[in-house]
């Protein structure tokens, strides 16, 4: 078995980061289950939050976050979120990102919930892929060992500690083992899940599910966030319309061509995102549509193909010219706020093992993330992994934090003699209907029954497809019965039965292995 220092699961902006650091303590090996640049980041659009504006503190980012949060936040790693956001900014720079620049200062747009221009960029609405092109090429670079189309599919653990992972290679059907002092899965989100997601394809939850099966402590999965804003076209599969067009002038309105968020909230069009897409769907019922538009016709051409090139050029490609024509749009599954449940220095409730980016749930993004601060949490709580595996920080941290968490048990459900036939469109559907935007009680408790079902009748997995959908169906399971425990609506948690929130819910729902 081949043995390194780190081994780190995925290649998006949290993996790469990591591996640039680590790689200075230690011999490094990068797993991806793509090529390099397959992952959510290099479709971030938006951009990454940094409170680095002339009228801009740490402490006005730490507020909007945790105003966000809706009561959920672990403060304590907010705090650190913002206050090491510029250095992060200034460390990225370093790297190379060629963040936007305005007469000679780097650009800030203003994103939704944010109550200043706070949001750096790059190639207009290209920022994720400037991004992790740049870290893609300094891994190679410096010959960081990648290896691609290879699936981690399970992690080795021994007397409590983690020693290695195991890794399918799904061209060739065999296996191997990599031993290691740290495991960092930094393998993304979960957006999979649903019929209509911006994510890309390999959002499957493979994280969450490795760490639960090895026994590590999950936790908020019922806070899903989606997004307002995806392009709503026949055939064209969900591309995310930037909130930071709202934030440069554009416009909600109706299928009447009316503007409608005022009716819902006296944030307007900038209001935080789960109200947004809430309202959107009201919206929509109420006007027997399945879209709204946003409406950028009135800015300057020049403002619209400068800071919005890829989404104007995709639109064009698509037969809409959005310079003189409205932009269909429905909400879509954007980004998971749970997950592995870590610390503030990224280490979850097993020794050796720790979690970095969308996969990771250090506490602070609460019930709902703030715009643009996931790009950021990749990038402070990786060196934070690497500060504390590299032994510069001596502190006696408990494993996890985030205080008032609750452990539950995640209900034994009978097996179903009728469900529908296991397949991946069937799973999206289900999830799409009953575990979205609004949730009540029948639909999430169809859906936890016939998820144990298949959870229950699923053969072992032997190839990529067929562990990914059983990394879906446990990471369904999580989301469906945390859903169903939250007897109160939080952040982009909706319950129509318990539409208010309560102070008695003000925790957080953690799941192991052992609540099975
Ligand atoms: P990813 O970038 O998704 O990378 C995950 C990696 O893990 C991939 O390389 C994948 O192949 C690998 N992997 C997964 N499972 C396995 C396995 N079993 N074995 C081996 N490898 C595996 N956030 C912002 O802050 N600002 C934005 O403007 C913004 N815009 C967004 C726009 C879109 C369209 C989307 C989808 C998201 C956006 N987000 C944005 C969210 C943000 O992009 C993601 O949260 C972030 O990029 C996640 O980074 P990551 O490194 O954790 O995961
Ligand atoms: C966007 O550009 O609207 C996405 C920003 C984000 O998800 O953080």
């Amino acid at each position: 078995m081949k043995h390194y220092d780190y081994v780190i699961v995925g290649s998006g902006i949290a993996g790469l980061y990591s591996a640039l650091l680590a790689r200075e303590h230690g011999s490094v090996l990068i797993i991806t289950k793509g090529s390099i640049d397959e992952c959510n980041t290099k479709y971030a659009q938006g951009g990454i939050a940094a409170a680095i504006g002339r009228n801009d503190s740490p402490e006005l980012h730490f507020k909007d976050t945790v105003a966000a949060g809706d009561g959920l936040c672990d403060e304590e790693a907010v705090r650190i979120l913002v206050d090491e956001a510029a250095g992060s900014i200034a460390e990225l720079v370093n790297l190379g990102v060629p963040f936007d620049t305005l007469d000679g200062e780097i650009a800030l747009t203003r994103e939704a919930a944010h109550s200043l221009p706070r949001i750096l960029h790059a190639g207009g609405d290209a920022t994720g892929e400037h991004i992790e092109v740049t870290l893609g090429k300094r891994v190679r670079s410096l010959k960081i060992p990648v290896l691609e189309d290879s699936l981690a599919t399970e992690i080795m653990v021994e007397n409590g500690i983690v020693y290695g992972v195991r890794v399918l290679d799904y061209h060739t059907g065999s296996s191997e083992e990599f031993g290691c002092r740290f495991l960092i899965l930094a393998t993304g989100g979960a957006g999979q899940l649903f019929k209509l997601t911006t994510n890309s394809d390999i959002a499957t939850g493979d994280g969450i599910a490795l760490a639960f099966n090895a026994g590590a402590e999950i936790t908020d999965m019922e806070f899903y966030q989606f997004h307002p804003t995806a392009l709503h076209l026949p055939g064209v599969t969900p591309f995310l319309i930037s909130e930071a067009v709202r934030g440069e002038g554009g416009i909600l309105r109706n299928v009447a061509g009316n503007r409608f968020m005022l009716d819902y909230t006296t944030d307007g069009d900038l209001a935080p995102r789960d109200v947004v897409a809430r309202s959107i769907l009201f919206e929509m019922e109420k006007t027997g549509s399945n879209n709204v538009f946003i409406d950028v016709t009135h800015l300057p051409l020049y403002t619209i193909t400068t800071r919005f090139p890829h989404i104007y050029r995709f639109c064009l490609e698509h037969g809409l010219d959005i310079t003189k024509e409205l932009i269909p749009v429905a909400p879509a599954a954007h980004y998971m706020m749970g997950g592995i449940r870590t610390n503030t220095w990224g280490e979850s409730s097993i020794a050796g093992l720790f979690a970095c980016g969308e996969t990771a749930c250090t506490g602070v993004h609460g019930a709902n993330r703030l715009a643009s601060n996931s790009l950021l949490e990749a990038v402070v709580f990786g060196r934070r992994i690497v500060e504390k595996t590299s032994g510069k920080v001596r502190l006696n941290t408990p494993i996890v934090s985030h205080s008032a968490a609750v452990h539950h048990f995640l209900n034994q459900r009978p097996k179903l003699k009728a469900v529908p036939a296991l397949n991946l469109a069937t799973l999206q559907q289900l999830h799409w209907e009953k575990v979205g935007i609004i949730r009540g009680k029948e639909g999430l408790t169809q859906v936890a029954k016939v998820l144990a079902t298949w959870q229950k009748s699923l053969p072992k997995p032997t190839d990529r497809p067929s562990y990914e959908l059983s990394n879906l169906i446990l990471t369904g399971r999580l989301v469906t019965e945390a859903a169903l425990i939250r007897e109160e609506s939080r952040g982009a948690h909706f319950r129509t039965d318990f539409p208010q929130s309560f102070s008695q819910w003000q925790h957080h729902i953690v799941f192991t292995k052992s609540s099975l």
